[in-house]
């Protein structure tokens, strides 16, 4: 198997004066293709820290960061967002859409970056939007939609541009149980689609839908292991109903 993902003895250490914060402090790890992997921990573990190294939003203070066997992590910041912009889609706990634009135009905004004519775009963005059910929704502002269906815009947007790696940042967090759920259905569906996922969050039941857990504690790595078959969610399985778009 591929790993889309290796990080090797990665660390991130912030300095703000005289203080120097050690976020992550010697992180390894791989995530092969179609993987879905969650990274959980307490709050100041260094999730966000790991996460953001792993979308190019940040560069590593030192160790190496193999996507897709590429290193990554000595990148200028107009490669990086090129490797950002091709390879990740991410996806965040406040959604980060723009309120002026409608879904159809959130979603094709990456693809302006890279440069598509309209044409194209606006049918990769409609192909997105139908993948995680919003087909009909595409003329619709962030202000018109519940948090849900903002969240499944922001994954179609992710989505549009086939990302090699699909990077979400407590995407439930904001959600109630309904739309976690719903958010959560989509997350296996397209982990069933073959696509590589790694999901941080804060709650286990969300984690259990994943394949493996690695839990960090004060930016190290205390335990990288899969989930128990018998313990592991599916469709469905939060303890809620699903709510139709
Ligand atoms: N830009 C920054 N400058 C200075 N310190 C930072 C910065 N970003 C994060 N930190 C510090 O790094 C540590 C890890 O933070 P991080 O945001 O990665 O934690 P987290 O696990 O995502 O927490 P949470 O669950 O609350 O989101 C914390 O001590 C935080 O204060
Ligand atoms: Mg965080």
């Amino acid at each position: 198997m591929t790993d889309v993902v290796r990080v090797e003895d990665l660390r991130r250490t912030f300095r703000t004066g005289a203080i120097e914060v050690q976020a992550v402090r010697g992180v390894s790890f791989a995530v092969t293709e179609g993987a879905m992997v969650a990274i959980m921990g307490p709050s100041g573990s260094g999730k966000t820290t790991l996460m953001n190294m792993l979308g190019c939003l940040d560069r590593p203070t030192g160790g190496h960061y193999f996507l897709g066997g590429e290193d990554v992590a000595r990148k200028g910041d107009d490669a990086l967002a090129r490797i950002r912009n091709r390879r990740i889609g991410f996806i965040f706990q406040s959604y980060n859409l723009l309120p002026a634009l409608n879904a159809l135009e959130n979603v094709e905004l990456p693809l302006v970056y890279r440069g598509l004519a309209a044409g194209e775009r606006h049918l990769l963005a409609a192909q997105a939007l139908s993948e995680v059910g919003l087909g009909r929704l595409t003329s619709f502002r962030p202000y018109e939609l519940s948090g849900g269906q903002q969240q499944r815009v922001a994954i179609a947007r992710a989505l549009a541009g086939t990302p090699d790696l699909l990077l979400a940042d407590e995407p439930t967090g904001n959600l109630d149980s309904a739309s976690g759920e719903e958010v959560l259905d989509l997350f296996l569906e397209l982990h069933r689609g073959g696509r590589t996922l790694i999901i941080v969050t804060h709650d286990e039941q969300v984690a259990l839908h994943c394949e493996r857990i690695i839990r960090l504690r004060d930016g190290e790595v205390l335990l990288d292991q899969p989930v128990d078959a018998r313990q592991r969610r599916t469709k469905g399985d939060l303890g809620s109903r699903a709510v139709a778009p």
